[in-house]
């Protein structure tokens, strides 16, 4: 089963005490999702491979390190999972972005798929699926099952706030992939929203709402 981490770093926490308040504005709410994306992206990549090579200072020869292994993709989930993408990018510019357009149907709270473009390469690559929120789990599932279909082997979930119900939603449909939370809230309520959670977040990034 895919392992839950619940990044506690005290500015994670702080900064989603911001972002949780009503009373946080649009521009404010994009701004501190761009920095907790960044330091979430900060301790997801901290298991990352490195290899040694050979740097001439100013001084002297040495031996240093880089990072090897597999190349990384980042993939948002539209709408709202671009709001997390621009931090991470800051750390690692290198990696490639591919996106799937996913909304929640308002009454069955079904997922439903409306686009998909990703990098030609997708199953060499360490993909990290974005999204800020996990309610009942039916967008990362069904986005992980589309990277799936397409060829993606190597996945990871990053979400902001999860419900208990999404974490388990998607530990049942894809067993290989580990999930990465700031928090994990109370449970949904009959909307399907997180409770306390931090309302609609596409509609908060985007002053839709
Ligand atoms: C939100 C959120 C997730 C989804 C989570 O997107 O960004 O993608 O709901 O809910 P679930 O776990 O129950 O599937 P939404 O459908 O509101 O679309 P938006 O990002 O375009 O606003
Ligand atoms: N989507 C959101 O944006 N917020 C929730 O609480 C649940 C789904």
């Amino acid at each position: 089963m895919g392992k839950v981490h619940i990044m506690d770093h005290p500015l994670i926490q702080h900064k989603l005490t911001y972002i949780r308040d009503k009373n946080t504005g649009t521009k404010e709410f994009r701004e501190l999702v761009d920095e907790v994306a960044m330091l979430m992206g900060y301790e997801i990549t901290r298991n990352m491979e490195l290899q040694e090579v050979t740097v001439e200072t100013p001084v002297a020869t040495c031996k240093s390190k880089v990072i090897s292994g597999k190349k990384v993709g980042l993939i948002p989930i539209l709408r709202a999972g671009l709001g997390m993408t621009d931090g991470i990018l800051k750390l690692i510019p290198a990696a490639r972005v591919g996106h799937v357009g996913l909304y929640r149907d308002p009454d069955t709270l079904e997922p439903v798929e409306y686009y998909v473009k990703l990098p030609k390469d997708i199953e060499e690559r360490k993909l990290i699926v974005i999204d800020p929120m996990l309610a009942t789990g039916g967008s990362a599932s069904a986005a992980i099952t589309a990277l799936k279909k397409r060829g993606a082997k190597n996945l990871q979930l990053m979400c902001l706030i999860a419900a208990p119900e999404g974490i388990e939603r998607v530990q049942k449909d894809h067993d290989d992939v580990d999930i990465y939370v700031a928090a994990v809230d109370e449970k949904l309520n009959e909307k399907g929203y997180i409770v306390p959670g931090l309302g609609d977040a596409g509609d908060r990034l985007f002053g839709t709402k």
